[in-house]
């Protein structure tokens, strides 16, 4: 019987997409639903954590139980992350955070023009990648969606970040219920799952973690 397994741990989980204001009326995103990010906060919790979730958008209802702080642009989710991350005994990223914002927002509605308009982005925070330097006990968890060279990619960002696991899939499980993954904590760990709801998937993870536990 799992169900006590992570109680009285800590567990911090983004989810969701953020959303970059270009203009009072206008953004950019992505098509992450929070599907995958809820259902580990609901797995987690039936697992008996504390668990904590930071969401961006998402037509996802919120989850009795567990504490959720919404917020939109991928600066306001670091600055939440930021402020729970030092007590935590895991931390799981699954949130499409945006990587780019526009250098500077417009106060008014942009007007149309009779020629091309050219927006200039600036980079947003790698929030995992700064939590991979500030890592001290936090067992740390990355997603990686990619369209090529999966498991290459996968591999590059788990070290690049300091990350204990990396859950790489395919960009195509982004809008969907069910994904198909790889569980990865080094070159010689690679677990292929097979194709599954998103909340099966959630417990896989979660048991994945518990088996390879460091320091939960
Ligand atoms: O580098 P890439 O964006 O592919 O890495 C994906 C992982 O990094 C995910 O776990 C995502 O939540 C996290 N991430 C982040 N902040 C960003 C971009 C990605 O925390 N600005």
């Amino acid at each position: 019987n799992k169900k006590d397994i992570l109680k009285g741990k800590k567990v911090l989980i983004t989810a969701g997409r953020t959303e970059e204001a270009i203009d009072p009326i206008r953004y950019m995103s992505n098509r992450s639903t929070g599907k995958m990010g809820y259902s580990l906060a609901k797995a987690a919790k039936l697992y008996g954590a504390d668990v904590t979730l930071i969401s961006g958008p998402t037509n996802l209802k919120k989850i009795d139980g567990i504490k959720t702080i919404n917020i939109k642009t991928a600066n306001e989710m670091y600055e939440e992350t930021l402020k729970k991350y030092d007590n935590m005994d895991l931390v799981i990223m699954s949130a499409a955070v945006a990587d780019y914002k526009v250098k500077e927002y417009s106060n008014e509605k942009i007007k149309k023009q009779d020629d091309d308009l050219t927006l200039k982005l600036t980079r947003n925070p790698d929030i995992l990648f700064e939590l991979g330097k500030m890592k001290k006990n936090q067992y740390l968890v990355g997603f990686a969606a990619e369209s090529s060279n999966l498991i290459k990619n996968s591999l590059g960002k788990l070290k690049r970040k300091n990350l204990d696991m990396i859950i790489a899939n395919n960009v195509s499980g982004f809008s969907s219920d069910e994904n198909k993954a790889y569980i990865i904590l080094d070159e010689n760990k690679i677990i292929e799952l097979e194709t599954m709801q998103k909340n099966e998937l959630a417990f896989k993870i979660l048991d994945k973690i518990i088996e390879y536990k460091i320091n939960l």
